[in-house]
């Protein structure tokens, strides 16, 4: 039992008494996932009652409704959200896991992508970013001289905004370096008064955008969560059910490339779970790697060794896998899965289907393939429709898509507008240019961009998608739009 429903406060005690705490409790499961609060009326009803006092909110039926409402709901969600979470983290947590990382999994990523010069790294539930800016440290101080020149993305993501605020800023005080030695710390961060400043060489790559697991679908490539080389998601599912664990594990294998690699929490390794994914232990560590043709695995190839560094010392070896780790899961899909991606695009059909695109059918099978990271298939894909309906406006901002996570920055410009100019009602290129925009520093375009692409939101209902076929809904992308033009200072 919670220490506050032992003595509850006034406030407290009615909301545990309302009638409608409990479907009040059960949309704040359902929204975030967080079955933790299961069992946690008391610690609920206060964050919700502080929630509830802050607002002048009289009664939880009142607080529902609020929550539910089309204008303020989303808002108040986000500040109801932000209480709720846990954002428990700090530098290199988990010593184990980042000697992994750097001794076995990045040396190996980066051998297999030498050819296409690119990295992609996802870190699930970020809190207030350590964790994604530990993994960009490692790479710029380990692998600096091995992937200068590449396209590299640490990407951040969480449900938390003012935790995602807090990361864009990288400003940290002394209790986020408890592990990491002073010498570290001292190398890649600058004194900002009582607090640290990450230095911008280690900023340069890592980006933060909101994403809830349980109900920003993915993979997805519009949503820029798909093709990942490594999956970092620790300490965030010990706060759901099984149920909705076992349905995001699917979700994850689907958003790795071939090879790709998922570490999960250390205290959250289990077998069956991830039985699609092959196991690797190291000391201290399990990994999971997702081995699409266990024959060309390479895990069992010495690490090559790393440079000389001021992290700590490395790891043993990793023991070479038992027999028959290799064997890739004959696990049922589970429910949140899409069909596995064919490995070729089946044969163009002769008249392009009906629908959102011309190409119909074939840009569906360009898209699955853009989702599930195939890169160079899916801009064949897309070349194959551009060539047979040209003014496919889906089919150029696809190719804009892959052009991007390829680092091709002009044909990418290029095809947004392309799309753009042949389809101006499209939302998805309105807001790809304004992010392409703002990274090139062009905050004026960026902001003409993002207000183009919320115009053409308004008016419409937030759980429709925001283009037929597409996963995200206008809700998701009215928040992404709305949250990015605050940072290029157009809101
Ligand atoms: C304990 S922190 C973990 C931080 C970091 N991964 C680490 O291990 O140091 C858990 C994070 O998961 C986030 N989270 C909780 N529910 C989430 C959801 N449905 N989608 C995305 N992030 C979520 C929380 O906001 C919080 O920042």
């Amino acid at each position: 039992m919670s220490l506050f429903t032992a003595n509850p406060s006034p406030a407290v005690a009615a909301i545990l008494d309302d009638l409608a705490f409990p479907r009040l409790k059960a949309l704040v499961i359902d929204t975030t996932g967080m079955a933790f609060y299961r069992d946690k009326d008391g610690d609920l009803a206060r964050i919700l009652a502080e929630r509830m006092a802050e607002i002048g909110c009289g009664d939880c039926a009142a607080y529902l409704g609020l929550l539910q409402s089309q204008g303020q709901g989303k808002a108040e969600m986000d500040a109801l959200i932000a209480e709720l979470t846990i954002g428990e983290t700090y530098f290199f947590r988990h010593k184990e896991q980042f000697d992994a990382l750097r001794d076995l999994i990045l040396p190996e990523v980066i051998e297999r992508n030498r050819p296409v010069r690119r990295l992609r790294i996802w870190s699930a539930g970020c809190a207030t970013g350590p964790e994604p800016y530990s993994v960009a440290i490692m790479l710029e101080r380990e692998f600096g001289d091995r992937i200068a020149g590449w396209h590299v993305t640490v990407l951040g993501t969480d449900i938390n905004q003012k935790f995602l605020t807090r990361a864009r800023e990288g400003r940290y005080d002394e209790w986020a370096f408890r592990t990491m030695p002073d010498s570290l710390r001292a190398a890649c961060f600058e004194r900002a008064g009582s607090q640290w400043q990450i230095r911008p060489e280690f900023k340069r790559n890592v980006s933060f955008q909101y994403h809830n697991l349980i109900k920003s679908p993915f993979p997805s490539l519009a949503d820029n969560i798909a093709g990942f080389d490594i999956i970092i998601c620790r300490n965030v599912i010990i706060y759901f059910s099984q149920a909705t664990v076992e349905s995001l594990v699917p979700c994850f294998h689907e958003s790795l490339n071939d090879g790709g690699w998922l570490i999960m929490g250390h205290a959250e390794p289990n077998q069956r779970l991830f039985s699609r994914f092959r196991t690797v232990n190291t000391p201290g560590a399990v990994l999971y790697q997702r081995v699409d043709r266990p024959d060309e695995a390479v895990v069992e190839k010495a690490p090559p060794s790393p440079p000389p560094s001021s992290l700590p010392p490395p790891l043993p070896k990793p023991a070479p896998l038992p027999a028959g780790r290799g064997e890739p899961s004959k696990a049922a899909p589970l429910r949140r899965v899409r069909p596995p991606v064919p490995s070729r695009p089946p044969p163009a059909p002769a008249v392009p289907a009906a629908g959102p695109s011309e190409g119909g059918d074939r840009l569906k099978v360009a898209r699955d393939l853009a989702d599930s990271g195939q890169w160079e298939k899916a801009a064949a894909a897309c070349d194959a429709i551009i060539a047979a309906v040209p003014l496919d406006a889906w089919a150029h901002f696809y190719r804009a898509m892959v052009h991007e996570q390829l680092g091709e920055d002009e044909p990418c410009e290029k095809a947004l507008r392309r799309a753009i100019y042949l389809d101006r009602r499209l939302v998805l290129p309105h807001y790809h240019l304004g992010l392409f925009l703002a990274r090139k520093d062009d905050a004026a375009g960026a902001v003409r961009s993002f207000r183009n692409a919320q115009a053409l939101l308004a008016g419409l209902a937030d759980e429709q998608p925001v283009n037929p076929g597409e996963k995200i809904t206008v809700g998701q992308m009215r928040e992404a739009v709305a949250m990015h033009l605050k940072l290029v200072g157009g809101a």
